[in-house]
């Protein structure tokens, strides 16, 4: 940051940010800008070595980001840039809808710099919104809570949690407004998003706003190059919210999701190359994460060898022992 990180400068750059939005190129050089603000704050590099800044965190499902691997993620620019529009214009829809109310928001896993409160709070009064952030990483949460601080928005927070949010309580749930939780992989692998959900949602009330709003996996065939084909859509193998509102609501987190079968027996399977899954994460409205916008959409590509014989493919999406989408193919 060219001048020292103030709650002014901070301010400055989120809104050049929304209203940059739609540049790619100028909305990298603010995050940069405000990384580098938060860097020297904080005294984060990033690269620093402890193990307490590398390891990733057991959760009671799966494991959280390393503390340096979160700190990163505010340069994911994409990611960062239609999570901040996501959440202001929540905001602002909660005030319109409530304008005699102070816009509670819950932040599950809000990592070392806390981006959407730091870069959100100052766009707003003190009074029209009330932040309550909780992290598992003891270390990421005295960041945040420092950089809170030091950017003279601790009047924005109501609470600060060290936890872990798949197990987690809320005090007077009742009162949110907004749930933030990115706490996400591409392919849902290994982070605690669907876990955190089916403990967190219930406790909410119906129809809380929750950003990122959704994630959806789906898999799709690709012609072996110089075929004619368009690629298949095989359709979706996982909707974290459909499989969320499936579930009993007593938030008991099961060992897995249903197994999702994928029949070839209608496609000629010697024409395809390799099957896709993509991760698309809906992040509010009409804002989502696509293809390769971001490390959480990276595709996974499978290789079909042929001769390719199966029958169907069967998905499970385990979150025991460990999370991650599993696949097994058969005759
Ligand atoms: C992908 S990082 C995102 C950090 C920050 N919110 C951001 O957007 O830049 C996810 C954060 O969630 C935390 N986390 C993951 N699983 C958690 C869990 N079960 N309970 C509480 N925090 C968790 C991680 O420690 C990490 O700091």
């Amino acid at each position: 940051m060219t001048e020292k990180s103030t709650p002014t400068n901070v301010k400055k750059l989120a809104s050049d940010l929304l209203l940059n939005a739609a540049s790619p190129t100028e909305a990298e050089r603010i995050i940069k800008e405000i990384h580098t603000g938060f860097q020297e704050i904080t005294g984060l590099t990033g690269f620093d070595t402890k193990l307490e800044h590398l390891a990733a965190v057991p959760t009671a499902k799966g494991a959280a980001l390393g503390l340096n691997h979160a700190a990163q993620c505010l340069l994911d620019f994409k990611r960062t840039t239609k999570f901040l529009t996501s959440v202001v214009a929540a905001i602002r829809n909660q005030r319109a809808a409530h304008p005699d109310q102070t816009v509670e928001v819950f932040y599950a896993g809000c990592g070392p710099y806390a981006p959407f409160v730091t870069l959100v709070a100052p766009l707003f009064e003190p009074g029209e919104v009330r932040f309550s952030i909780l992290e598992i990483n003891e270390h990421s949460l005295v960041f945040a809570g420092k950089l809170i601080e030091d950017l003279g928005l601790s009047g924005y927070l109501r609470a600060q949690y060290q936890a872990d949010a798949t197990a987690f309580t809320v005090p007077a749930a009742a009162d949110y407004h907004l749930l933030i939780s990115e706490t996400l992989d591409a392919l849902l692998y290994r982070e605690c998003y669907v876990p955190i959900l089916l403990n967190l949602l219930p406790q909410f009330r119906p129809g809380i706003t929750l950003i990122p709003e959704n994630v959806v996996i789906k898999a799709k065939l690709e012609p072996t190059p110089g075929s004619p084909l368009q690629a298949e859509e095989l359709g979706i193998i996982i909707d974290v919210r459909k499989s969320v509102a499936a579930g009993n609501g007593d938030r008991t987190i099961p060992a897995q999701l249903p197994n999702v079968q994928v029949d070839f027996s209608k496609y000629d399977m010697t024409t395809y190359q390799r099957m896709l899954l993509e991760t698309h994460v809906h992040v509010s409205q009409d804002n989502w994460l696509t293809t390769n916008e971001s490390s959480l959409t990276l595709p996974l590509g499978l290789e079909l060898v042929q001769p390719f014989t199966y029958r169907c493919m069967v998905f499970t999406y385990l979150m025991e022992p460990s999370i991650e989408l599993t696949f097994k193919l058969e005759d």
